[in-house]
């Protein structure tokens, strides 16, 4: 759904910029996100979907192990190019050659240039993007003899992607639709999925398509932190506001003026401190610990949660009026075992990833591991998965498919054939024991979902944990 290039410009030099900003700004071909450090720019490549880095050398301390140095072992496929100042020409030839970088352009360059250059570096990168592609499937179908039990599994570029996030299912093209019309807006963003679906990876991707992209995103975890920790970290402190705050603290929200601040395990925070988010979503106004003061900040708020809110709310534990302020827009991440069709895009991707990582070249999965990766149930969701093709990559053989033998236990316990759901009581009984017999059911399904974590379960099924804990002792349920 992305067509346009992005181009990561890594410089503090005020006329390489505005040169930049006037050659690819406006141009819908090109995103131009500019990074004014290199640990702004590494931050961004693990963020962003990049297609160019151009680093200004006079930003580089280490010939050695810098950023685009990084960058080619980190993010092979992106192309490199270097800027220097004219009396840079030995170590920008030294970065490059420890870079591989495309080229290296003494400063200053012309606005021409810089277009060309983009131009020409993407159509290289394409072209070693389509060389790789046709060699892997040379060597899949000159292979054909020696794996002639097993059938390769190949997506051969059928995935889509919004920046670092994979898939090919309906259920996420969907959501990513969505994302991209919540990003074009300036509405808070509320997020929710269980762990490990990519709550954070979307999060990124929305601040990165929004008019925000050049302003800093910030992270905050919510979860199992003190009111007023939390509220120093967001709001900020003045020295001695409480024991032990020695300097004055900004708070991320006026740190991320003009940027996005997200706001992870959102459901965890306590009811005094949802008053205080609520106040800030409505008037935009910060006041550190300490101060009298009120500051303005101008932050987009995309808060994420893997317990669901709406039942929070209908429980009494999570404010209503917080949460309707939350979810300008409500995305919702499917969790992996909803949506199967993206585990072989996803294996495919991660093997990509951890091969390259690691120098190590794995040719693809077979069909029978691939099955068992399907069927399994994953209660921690991509997450899982990346974490599983990550071992399996390190143990496969050079040159080699990940076979059934390189899964881990859990995997290859996984039936292939999953077992019939139980049918439940209809003839014969009353309304009230088929009742009883579909609660059972539901309550039992649900629990080995989410591998006996009961307050997951409770959720899921909108119970309380006592109420859960009664069904289970009632229907005899146990964790066999
Ligand atoms: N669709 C996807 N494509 C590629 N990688 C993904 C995708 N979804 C998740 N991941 C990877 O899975 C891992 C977990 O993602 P992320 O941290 O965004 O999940 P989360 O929902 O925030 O999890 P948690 O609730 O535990 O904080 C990351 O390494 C991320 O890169
Ligand atoms: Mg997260």
């Amino acid at each position: 759904m992305q067509t346009e290039h992005t181009v990561l410009l890594v410089s503090a030099d005020a006329e390489l910029l505005d040169g930049a900003a006037a050659a690819l700004g406006g141009d819908p071909d090109y995103r131009l996100i500019l990074c004014r450090s290199e640990q702004e720019a590494a931050t961004r490549l693990d963020a962003l979907q990049a297609h160019l880095v151009v680093c200004d050398a006079d930003l580089i301390a280490d010939e050695a192990s810098n950023v685009l140095v990084g960058a080619r072992i980190s993010h092979p496929h992106v192309a490199r190019v270097l800027v220097g100042a004219p009396d840079a020409a030995e170590k920008c030839a030294a970065i490059a050659r420890r870079a591989a970088s495309y080229l290296y352009v003494i400063k200053p360059v012309p606005t021409d240039l810089i277009r060309l250059l983009a131009k020409r570096a993407l159509e290289l990168s394409e072209l070693s993007r389509r060389h790789r592609v046709l060699s892997r499937e040379l060597k899949i179908s000159m292979d054909d003899d020696i794996f002639a039990e097993h059938e390769e599994f190949s997506v051969k570029g059928g995935r889509s992607q919004f920046e670092k996030l994979v898939y090919v299912s309906a259920k996420m093209a969907e959501l990513c639709v969505e994302a991209k019309q919540a990003a074009a807006t300036e509405l808070p963003v509320l997020i929710q999925g269980e762990t490990g679906t990519g709550k954070e990876l979307l999060a990124r991707a929305i601040h990165f398509n929004s008019k925000r992209m050049n302003s800093p995103m910030h992270v905050q975890n919510c979860g199992g932190m003190s009111d007023d920790t939390l509220h120093s970290e967001l709001f900020g402190h003045l020295r001695g506001a409480f024991t032990g705050a020695v300097a004055d603290r900004l708070g991320l929200f006026r740190a991320a003026d003009g940027g996005t601040v997200f706001l992870d395990e959102i459901s965890e925070i306590s009811p005094s401190f949802q008053v205080s988010l609520l106040r800030f979503l409505q008037e935009g106004e910060v006041k550190p610990l300490g101060s009298d003061r009120l500051y303005h900040a101008d932050v987009r708020v995309i808060a994420a949660s893997n317990r669901p809110l709406d039942k929070l709310v209908e429980r009494g534990e999570f404010r209503r009026d917080l949460y309707y302020r939350l979810k300008g827009f409500e995305l919702h991440i499917p969790a992996l075992r909803e949506r199967p069709e993206d585990v072989p895009a996803l294996t495919e991707f991660f093997i990509e990833k951890y091969a390259g990582v690691v120098g190590r070249r794995v040719v693809g999965v077979t069909k029978d591991a691939l099955a068992k990766l399907q069927a399994y149930d994953y209660p921690g969701n991509v997450r899982e998965l990346e974490t599983e093709i990550r071992r399996m990559v390190a143990v496969a053989e050079q040159g080699g498919y990940i076979s059934a033998r390189h899964l881990s236990l859990a995997f290859e316990r996984v039936p292939l054939h999953k077992p019939e759901a139980m049918p439940f009581a209809t003839s014969g009984a009353s309304l009230k024991e088929m009742v009883e017999s579909l609660e059972k059911q539901a309550v039992a399904a649900s629990l080995q979902r989410h591998h006996w974590n009961q307050s997951r379960a409770a959720d899921e099924l909108g119970l309380s944990r006592v109420g859960l804990a009664n069904k289970i002792r009632r229907y005899g349920l146990n964790d066999a």
